[in-house]
């Protein structure tokens, strides 16, 4: 089985689905309300573990009943909680998600135990490290953490997945980007990382070629329902076509995109073919609500 480390955040989505996101002021009255695991990295993890591989999920949640619940669900799907810390002096991370009845979302996060995630968290599963066969970060978790997976990763010849979501407020370290195997923004964060406005597939090649030449060997920019392009310090370029789906909810859909893009490319599959068996993945969780529970199995990608 591929060996697949994930480094990020867990948190407990708090979801109302509703015919509208409320704008600032406004009170829409009549949505559903539910609550689920989530958090970036760990739906990356739970997404990497159903997609087939063996997973260790780096991580900090609270010392308090909902990151004990986030534990018992990564322990169901088979992940490897033994680097996951608990802390006794941050609550576990909390997610405030709205979203519409085009399945579009918006997200506010609470980080609490997720900022508390250091680089000596990251040195204490180095083990792990040096033994997977793909490393997966994301950006809700201290930069100087991330970097330290890369930096790990690195030395050990092991290839770096930076999802950087969400969209970082400031410039990444050079040194990090240049650490990285394979980046994969969609359209904001593409265009928070280039400063090249992401709309289309001319601009996210735009934004690709960018993040090639700050040091990445594979720019994957994601353009939701239209698809993706990738770009690689070989000189390929390609578009991915996207799969046309019913979508409920999006949440995750980006979480599930990276995790089963891992274990494809841990497993020795083409970037293409990757990016293919990633696609499907992310289909399917668009079509069922929430984060963890839509992400799907492997059986299910097929
Ligand atoms: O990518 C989706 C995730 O973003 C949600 O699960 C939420 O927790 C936020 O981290």
């Amino acid at each position: 089985m591929a060996k697949i480390v994930v480094i990020g955040s867990a948190n407990t989505d708090m979801t109302i689905r509703a015919e509208k996101i409320p704008a600032p002021g406004e009170t829409v009255v009549g949505g559903v309300f539910a609550s689920a695991p989530g958090g970036k990295g760990a739906n990356q993890a739970v997404a990497a573990a159903r997609a087939g591989g063996d997973v260790t999920f780096v991580a900090r949640v609270g010392a308090d009943s909902l990151g004990e619940e986030a534990i018992k669900g990564y322990e169901r799907d088979g992940i490897d909680v033994g680097k996951i810390v608990r802390d006794p002096a941050n609550a576990t991370g909390v997610a405030l998600i709205m979203v519409d009845a085009s399945g579009q979302n918006s997200i506010s996060v609470a980080s609490g135990a997720n900022f508390a995630l250091s680089p000596e968290d990251v040195e204490a599963a180095s083990d792990a490290i040096q033994g997977a066969d793909v490393v997966v970060c994301q950006l809700e978790t201290p930069i100087p953490t991330v970097e330290r997976a890369a930096r790990l990763a690195a030395d050990a010849g092991v290839p770096f997945i930076l999802d950087p979501a969400p969209a970082p407020s400031a410039p990444l370290p050079e040194s990090l980007l240049k650490l990285t195997t394979v980046v994969k923004p969609n359209e904001l964060e593409a265009s928070a990382l280039t400063g090249v406005a992401v709309t289309d597939e001319a601009s996210a090649f735009a934004a690709a070629e960018k993040l090639l030449a700050a040091g990445v060997k594979l720019a994957i920019v994601t353009l939701g329902a239209a698809g993706a392009v990738m770009a690689s310090s070989d000189g390929k370029r390609l578009t991915c076509p996207p799969r046309r789906v019913n979508a409920v909810d999006s949440t995750a859909a980006g979480d599930a995109w990276t995790g089963a893009f891992a274990v494809a490319l841990a497993e020795g599959k083409t970037p293409e073919e990757a990016a293919d068996f990633a696609t499907k993945a992310a289909a399917i969780s668009v079509t069922r609500p929430g984060a963890q529970p839509s992400l799907p199995t492997r059986a299910e990608i097929g």
